[in-house]
């Protein structure tokens, strides 16, 4: 396996000058490919702030980080824009679908993006959507699906690219637990296809699901623990 992330000594300060907010306080932290982690901490911590490193849609007011190799930490919005592209399939708490198309146009419009043509596009779509268990409704629009299902075409939208990584923010904050666990399974069989899986939570029954919890307070790195075994409620 080879080092896919590589942090070294990062911090974000927001608002320099009066106020600060040290939101990133020094931290190292290095991912390999095909990882399941889970990032944990409070609210406030700094978890988001640290997704937004790690997913390129920021940069660290100081310190490295290097993404497959190549140094990410200086790059500009549009360098950044390619790499999340080419390499970061993105899920968040509150879906982030579009209200006006269906499921299948949510999955495909990243593609769009990206320049993929339309028979890859649909093909890529489709397989996205079978995998994550909604072929029955590809037509649906955001309004006529549950919330769990709507995560689940969000994760579709985000694995269709086949990006190496899936980073997801507190991606169950807004499902009931059946739906959680659908949403948890489906990250665990990514992890198994060789994604590499981040998974940002404050929940530690969601942070044990994954292989390794990473524990973050005040902008540090507090813990760094290998989980022993998968535990999950009995019934859900
Ligand atoms: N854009 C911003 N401007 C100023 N302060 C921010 C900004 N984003 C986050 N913060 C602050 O940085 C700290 C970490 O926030 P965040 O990364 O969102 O934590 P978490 O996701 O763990 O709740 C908090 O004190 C928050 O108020
Ligand atoms: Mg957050």
């Amino acid at each position: 396996m080879s080092t896919l992330i590589e942090i070294k000594d990062i911090y974000k300060i927001y608002r320099p000058g009066e106020n600060e907010v040290h939101a990133l306080d020094g931290i190292s932290l290095t991912i390999e490919e095909g990882e399941f982690a889970a990032i944990i901490g409070h609210s406030g911590s700094g978890k988001s702030t640290l997704m937004n490193m790690i997913g390129c849609l920021d940069i660290p007011t100081e310190g490295t980080y290097r993404l497959s190799g190549r140094d990410v930490s200086h790059m500009t919005d549009n360098e950044l824009s390619d790499i999340r592209n080419q390499q970061i399939g993105f899920i968040f708490q509150g879906f982030n679908l579009i209200a006006n198309l269906d499921a299948l146009a949510n999955v495909e419009l990243p593609l769009i993006y990206r320049g993929v043509d339309k028979r890859t596009r649909r093909e890529a779509a489709l397989s996205s959507l079978e995998m994550v268990g909604l072929e029955e409704r590809i037509h649906h629009k955001p309004s006529q699906m549950s919330g769990g299902q709507q995560q689940r075409v969000a994760v579709a939208r985000a694995i269709a690219a086949r990006p190496p990584i899936i980073l997801a923010d507190e991606p169950t904050g807004n499902l009931d637990s059946h739906a959680t666990w659908e949403i948890l399974d489906i990250l665990k069989e990514l992890h198994k296809a060789g994604r590499t899986v981040i998974v940002i939570t404050h929940d530690p029954e969601i942070a044990r699901q994954a292989e390794r919890v990473i524990q973050i307070k005040d902008g540090r790195i507090v813990g760094d623990d290998q989980n022993e075994s998968e535990k999950r409620p009995e019934k859900y």
